[in-house]
C-alpha cells in the first residue's frame, strides 16, 4: 500500500510555530515516524508539504492511480478551499483528514471543514499522535475496502 502524505499551509514551521498549540515536534520528526509506521505495516509513505493550494491540488490529481491513500493535513485550507474538496472528489483516492489540534475547541471560523463529508475519517486533537491514528486507520481500511471512496 502507498500513501501520500500532503500537509498544507505553515506546517513546515511546525516545532516553532505557536509552539505552545502545536508542540515542539518538527514535520520531519512526524514524516520520520509515518515513514518507520508504515514500514512496519508493510506499506510506504510519500510526504509532501506545500504553502500553495494550487500546488496541493496538483499532488491531489496526480494521486489518482499512483497511491491507494491520501492522509492530508489541509491545515487552514480546510476551512477555505473548495479546490482541495473538488480534487479529492476528482482524484477519486481514499483521504484521512487530520490535524494537530481539535478545530471545534478553536475559533468558530475552524469549525468548517470543506473536506468532512468526502473524507473517509478524521483524527484531530492528539497533536503529531493524529498523523499516526490516521495512517493506522487508512491502511486499516485499504486491507479491508481496497479502494474505498
Ligand atoms: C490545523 C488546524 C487549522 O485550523 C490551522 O489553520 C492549521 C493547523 C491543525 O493541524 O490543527 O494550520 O490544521
Amino acid at each position: 500500500m502507498k500513501v501520500l502524505v500532503l500537509h498544507g499551509p505553515n506546517l513546515n514551521l511546525l516545532g516553532q510555530r505557536e509552539p505552545e498549540r502545536y508542540g515542539t515536534t518538527t514535520l520531519a520528526d512526524i514524516d520520520d515516524r509515518l515513514t518507520s509506521r508504515a514500514s512496519e505495516r508493510g506499506a510506504s509513505v510519500e510526504c509532501r508539504q506545500s504553502n500553495h493550494e494550487g500546488e496541493l491540488i496538483d499532488l491531489i490529481q496526480a494521486a489518482r492511480g499512483a497511491f491507494d491513500g491520501l492522509l492530508i493535513n489541509p491545515a487552514a485550507y480546510t476551512h477555505t478551499s473548495v479546490g482541495i474538496r473538488d480534487a479529492l472528489l476528482a482524484a477519486g483516492v481514499p483521504a484521512v483528514e487530520v490535524h494537530l489540534t481539535n478545530v471545534y475547541a478553536r475559533e468558530p471560523f475552524r469549525h468548517t471543514s470543506y473536506l468532512a463529508d468526502v473524507v473517509v475519517g478524521r483524527v484531530m486533537g492528539f497533536g503529531a499522535s493524529s498523523y499516526l491514528l490516521g495512517l493506522d486507520g487508512l491502511l486499516d481500511l485499504l486491507h479491508t475496502a481496497p479502494g474505498a471512496p
